[in-house]
C-alpha cells in the first residue's frame, strides 16, 4: 500500500500513522519527523530547516523533495509507504510524481483528513509528543495514562516549541495558501478519499480502512 496522509496542521496525521503502521507494516515517512530529528542531531539539515519550522513556514521545496526522494529510494518503502505531511505544495507534489515515476511506482490513494479550523488550534496548543517514539497525545483529547510519560514506550512526553497559538495560526496560514491546492491536484487524478477528522480517534481510523478497502 502506497498512501499520502494529508490535513492540515494537527488533522491528526500522526496519530493516525500509528495504527495504519500496524496494519499495514509499511514505513511511515513524516517530513516533519525527519526536520526534528535533525534538529535533534545538529545536522546541516537541521540547521537549514530550524528557522522556518520555528516560524511555522516551510523548508525550502529543494531541501524537502530532496530528502524524501533519498528516503523513499531505500528498500523498504518497495513495498508500500505512509508518507506524512509530504507533499506541501504543488511543486512537491509534481515532483513526487516523477519521483515515483523514476522508481516505478504508483500511489494507491491520498487521505484527506478533514477537521475544521477552529477545531485544529486547541488540539495543538494541548499536544504532547513522546522524545522516544514520537507517539502524539493530547492533554484533554487523548491524554496518557500516567501525566508526562508515554503509555506505548515509557518515554517522556514534551510540547513540540512549534505549537504555540501565534505559531500555530502561521501554521494554518501555510496551510490553507499553499498545501490546500493539493486537494484539487489530487482529485483531477482521482486519488482522494476525505475523511471526517472531527471524530473519535478510533472512528476516524476505521473511516480510513474502508476509503482503502
Ligand atoms: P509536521 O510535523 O508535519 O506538522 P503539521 O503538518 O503542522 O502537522 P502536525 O504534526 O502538527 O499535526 P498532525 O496532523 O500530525 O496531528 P497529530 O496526529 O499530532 O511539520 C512541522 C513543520 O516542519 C512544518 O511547519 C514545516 O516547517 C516543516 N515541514 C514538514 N513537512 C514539510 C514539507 N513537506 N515541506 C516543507 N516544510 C515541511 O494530532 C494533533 C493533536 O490532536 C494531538 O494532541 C492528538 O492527540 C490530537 N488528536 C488527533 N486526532 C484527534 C481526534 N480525532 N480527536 C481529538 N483529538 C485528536
Ligand atoms: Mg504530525
Ligand atoms: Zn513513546
Amino acid at each position: 500500500m502506497k498512501i499520502i496522509l494529508m490535513g492540515g496542521p494537527g488533522a491528526g496525521k500522526g496519530t493516525q500513522a500509528s495504527p495504519l503502521v500496524e496494519q499495514f507494516h509499511f514505513p511511515h515517512i513524516s517530513t516533519g519527523d525527519m526536520f526534528r530529528a535533525a534538529i535533534k542531531d545538529g545536522t546541516a539539515l537541521g540547521l537549514k530547516a530550524k528557522s522556518y519550522m520555528d516560524a511555522g513556514g516551510l523548508v525550502p521545496d529543494e531541501v524537502t523533495i530532496g530528502i524524501v526522494e533519498e528516503r523513499l529510494a531505500l528498500p523498504d518503502c518497495a513495498d508500500g509507504f505512509l508518507l506524512d505531511g509530504f507533499p506541501r505544495t504543488l511543486a512537491q507534489g509534481s515532483a513526487l510524481a516523477d519521483i515515483l515515476d523514476r522508481l516505478g511506482m504508483k500511489l494507491d490513494g491520498v487521505i484527506n483528513i478533514e477537521v475544521a479550523e477552529e477545531v485544529l488550534i486547541p488540539r495543538l496548543t494541548g499536544r504532547r509528543v513522546c522524545r522516544q517514539c514520537g507517539a502524539s497525545y493530547h492533554m484533554v483529547f487523548n491524554p496518557p495514562k500516567e501525566e508526562g510519560v508515554c503509555g506505548q514506550c515509557g518515554g517522556e512526553l514534551y510540547q513540540r516549541s512549534d505549537d504555540t497559538v501565534e505559531t500555530a495560526k502561521n501554521r494554518l496560514n501555510v496551510y490553507n495558501s499553499q498545501t490546500e491546492p493539493l486537494i484539487a491536484f489530487y482529485e483531477e487524478k482521482g486519488l482522494i478519499n476525505r475523511i471526517n477528522g472531527d471524530q473519535p480517534i478510533d472512528k476516524v481510523f476505521q473511516d480510513i480502512l474502508k476509503a482503502l478497502a
